[in-house]
């Protein structure tokens, strides 16, 4: 699959964001902790979802897709505590099976993960909780298994603040006998979205979206109808579309206190941002200047917004800088912006230089990632010329119908399914 593009136009005009992927993943997983039935609404329409169902088809779980945005699970005739399929193992969020399964029946069996390749991405964080609330871990043929005779609360200091680390063992611990803390939690708006879902299905979790989670475990967990938060990084990706194409976007069905990092980004460089009520409006100005960016866990910028504010630092004023502090090996889309005349300089793996060019020129371009996808979309509609974004079933995992919420906002863009696709688009914008 392929995203073909004509850059040039700004884009103008209003996009409602869709629920947010990196919650629902970790809200699934909770669903099928108890025997009732969970009624989740919001739900992105992407890639990861299906494929998460998928998986909780083949352990028994009933599954009934209401629509795209509303999905009714019932845990009570899981038969099984073995996850591992060839699709569970393209995904990273698999590994919430291992938190739901053993708080749940004290045993697990996952495929490794998976998920995008920005970094080693070890689950050590996961494990040594797993470990201190009383589960045996095992590894074999490129499963993680885990074993305990029961669950006991644990006082669990985490190395760093690992959001799906933070997330799985909220998971466990909720079934857990006794009184668990989380020490250097994850803080994200995902990790509060999963607290508060576990909490209406009859949990007692406290503290989410601070430091320190306090966790007293409870016998079992009752069913709930909850609705996902807004995708914090979905609505930054259009916010910056609207920058690097000097456009006027409006992006509705926010929570804009969760995007202050990034507004405030967008600010620094020279566009409008105004907020109103549940939306957010960016005004892209005909100069973007420069400014230095360091990616940190929340509140701080997002590390998923990264690429997608390298590219507004190739168009800007000036010399930019990106510090990655979150993952080892997340500036490979540099290589495909400087085949659009980008001028960026990564130095040790973890700092970019991002030298204006004024204007990048449309190429063939290949996704290496999930959120790299989606920024070289942005390069491409910001770029002259036709830009062809390949391997794009990366985006397609994370983002719902962003061609077309691009095209809604006037972009000349469509996803190719062949080569005889491209060149009727290329054909119709000669
Ligand atoms: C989640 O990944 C997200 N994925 C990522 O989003 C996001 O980039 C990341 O959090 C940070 O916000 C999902 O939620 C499915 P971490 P996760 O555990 O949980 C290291 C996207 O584009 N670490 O917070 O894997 C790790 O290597 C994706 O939607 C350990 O060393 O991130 C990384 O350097 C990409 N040991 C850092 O911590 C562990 O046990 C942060 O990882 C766990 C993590």
């Amino acid at each position: 699959m392929r995203y073909v593009m004509k850059g040039g136009t700004p884009l103008a005009g209003e996009v409602t964001i869709s629920g947010a992927k990196n919650a629902a993943l970790g809200i699934l997983a909770a669903a099928i902790m108890s025997d009732e039935t969970v009624t989740i609404d919001n739900l992105p329409d992407v890639r990861d979802v299906a494929v998460l169902l998928d998986a909780f088809r083949e352990i028994g779980v009933l599954v009934d897709r209401v629509d795209r945005h509303v999905v009714k699970l019932n845990g009570g005739n899981i038969f099984t505590a073995c996850a591992d399929n060839p699709s569970i193992r393209k995904i990273r969020a698999g590994y919430y099976l291992l938190g739901a399964l053993l708080g749940k029946y004290h045993h697990a069996e996952v495929a490794m993960p998976g998920g995008c390749n920005i970094g080693t991405r070890p689950i050590d964080q996961h494990l040594k909780g797993f470990r201190l609330l009383g589960a045996v871990h095992e590894n074999n043929n490129s499963r993680v298994i885990l074993d305990a005779k029961e669950l006991r609360g644990a006082h669990i200091y985490l190395d760093m603040p690992s959001v799906g680390a933070t997330i799985n063992l909220m998971l466990a611990a909720a079934l857990a006998r006794g009184n668990t803390i989380i020490e250097n939690a994850a803080k994200e708006p995902h990790i509060v979205d999963v607290a508060n879902m576990l909490n209406s299905m009859g949990a007692k979790i406290k503290g989410a979206g601070m430091d320190v989670i306090r966790i007293t475990g409870v016998e079992r967990l009752h069913g709930t109808e909850y609705t996902i938060i807004p995708d914090q990084i979905e609505a930054g990706t259009f916010m910056m579309a609207a920058a690097v194409t000097k456009g006027d976007v409006t992006v509705r069905r926010i929570i804009p206190q969760h995007m202050d990092a990034i507004s405030a980004k967008l600010m620094e460089m020279g566009c409008e941002v105004n907020e109103q009520g549940d939306s957010i409006r960016v005004v892209g100005r005909p100069t973007l200047y420069s400014c230095n960016v360091k990616t940190l866990p929340y509140p701080g910028f997002p590390t998923d917004m990264q690429p997608q504010i390298g590219v507004a630092l190739c168009l800007a004023e000036g010399v930019g800088t990106i510090t990655e502090s979150i993952f080892e090996n997340r500036f490979k889309y540099v290589d495909e912006l400087r085949k659009m005349g980008a001028d960026v300089e990564v130095v040790k793996g973890t700092v970019g230089l991002f030298r204006s060019v004024g204007v990048l020129h449309g190429a063939d371009l290949v996704a290496t990632d999930l959120r790299a996808g989606a920024a070289l979309v942005l390069a491409g509609l910001a770029a002259e010329g036709i830009t062809v974004v390949d391997n794009v079933d990366y985006v397609l995992r994370g983002y719902e119908d962003f061609d077309k919420k691009l095209q809604g906002l006037g972009a000349e863009i469509r996803l190719a399914e062949n080569e005889e696709d491209v060149k009727k688009f290329k054909f119709r914008m000669s």
